[in-house]
């Protein structure tokens, strides 16, 4: 059988990594399964791509759709066009997205619109309840339209199963982002800065922050970058900044003197940082799942997850998005009172291998 494995932005090449090793692993074991990586192109900077398909070792893509910036609809609608054009000319027998990015909802509907193509949504079901976030639009138009769901937690299981789902249909599987932060941790590299801004293991916070809702609007950045700072007891705050929070930052007038701020960064390098930070200060929702697994503090600055195990399990907590929140929750940290938390069921690095069983099983394809 004939996979496309869709990734378009950096969390998906992290997502996707543990999957075309599985595939590879079977189909060398002489399973007949094959694969090809589309790259939609969403992400096309070195350090938001290239980067990471170097150091996770992910092969070269066999189609780059170069779909590039734009607004949501030119984005989408250039992914949807270079993707319809690869179908028409080789259709696959499953199409496998990943995450929540406009990669995966404007592939999904391309694959189901052409031959009906079977869709798999790795990491299907989670829900922030938040229709302001294309996220949280672009989860909900794919789940519509997926056959097979791989999930990370039961609280995914129960959003699909409200929503009418099947449970045949719902694979609870682990989380494959937690597969390639277990595989990759022996190879975390310390930045070079490290020593030039003599950083010590607990000593330093690390931010990053990219939500439109958070980064969009020049006073609400000011404001809440300004109440990290003056809330860090002096603890050097590294900042990698991405390229969406760049351009507004460069029209603020923070004193970013109080900062380290760094160009996006490789992975292996980016969670080194965050191993070793005393807490980070984020509102993404990939790096609520790795400071989990870590066991390090994490704040998040939004009123909703669609990754409440982050929370109930491990060790993010839900600032919200009023910068008066901020100074508490630091006190809490610096007086030690942090949660510990735990690592959420099935987050094992065992993930990519039960999708990859699953597909074999579901497709009936003959094991060796
Ligand atoms: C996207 C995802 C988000 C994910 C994030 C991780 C969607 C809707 N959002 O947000 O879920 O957490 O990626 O990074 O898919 N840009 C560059 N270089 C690049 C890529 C983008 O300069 O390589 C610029 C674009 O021109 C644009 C901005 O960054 O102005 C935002 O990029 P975009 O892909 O629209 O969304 P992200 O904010 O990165």
């Amino acid at each position: 059988m004939l996979i496309d494995i869709i990734a378009g932005a950096r969390p998906n090449f992290i997502k996707i990594s543990p999957i075309v090793d599985a595939i590879t692993t079977q189909s060398n074991a002489g399973v007949k399964i094959e694969y090809r990586l589309v790259h939609t192109g969403q992400h096309y900077d070195k350090k938001m791509s290239h980067d990471f398909f170097e150091q996770l070792n992910i092969p070269t893509p066999h189609f780059n759709l170069e779909a590039g910036s734009g607004t949501q609809a030119e984005q989408t609608a250039k992914i949807m066009i270079g993707y319809e054009r690869l179908l028409l000319d080789k259709p696959c027998d499953l199409c496998i997205v990943v995450g929540d990015v406009t990669s995966t909802m404007a592939c999904s509907i391309v694959a189901k619109k052409v031959n009906n193509i079977k869709v798999a949504h790795v990491e299907g079901g989670i829900r922030s309840g938040d229709w302001t976030m294309p996220e949280e639009i672009n989860r909900i138009v794919t789940d519509a339209i997926t056959d097979y769901f791989f999930t990370t937690s039961a609280v995914a299981n129960n959003n699909l199963l409200k929503s009418g789902i099947s449970n045949d249909r719902i694979f609870f599987v682990g989380n494959t982002m937690i597969d390639t932060l277990h595989k990759q941790m022996p190879r975390f590299i310390k930045p070079e800065f490290w020593d030039q801004l003599h950083l010590n293991p607990k000593e330093y916070l690390v931010m990053t922050l990219h939500r439109p809702a958070n980064v969009d609007n020049k006073e609400k950045l000011y404001e809440l970058i300004n109440e990290v700072i003056s809330s860090s007891n002096g603890f050097p705050i590294i900042f990698p900044v991405h390229p969406r929070t760049a351009k507004i930052l460069s029209e603020t007038d923070i004193d970013t003197s109080k900062l380290h701020l760094a160009e996006p960064m490789s992975y292996l390098e980016f969670n080194y940082l965050v191993k070793y930070a005393r807490a980070v200060i984020t509102d993404s929702g990939g790096i609520t799942e790795e400071t989990t697994v870590m066991g390090v503090p994490c704040m998040t600055l939004r009123d909703n997850t669609e990754r409440p195990e982050t929370c109930t399990i491990g060790t993010n907590e839900l600032l919200g998005t009023n910068p008066a929140s901020i100074a508490p929750a630091f006190k809490k940290l610096f007086d030690g009172e942090w949660k510990k938390g735990g690592i959420p069921e099935m987050w094992d690095g065992n993930a990519a291998k039960r999708i990859v069983t699953h597909i074999i099983d579901l497709f009936g394809l003959q094991k060796p």
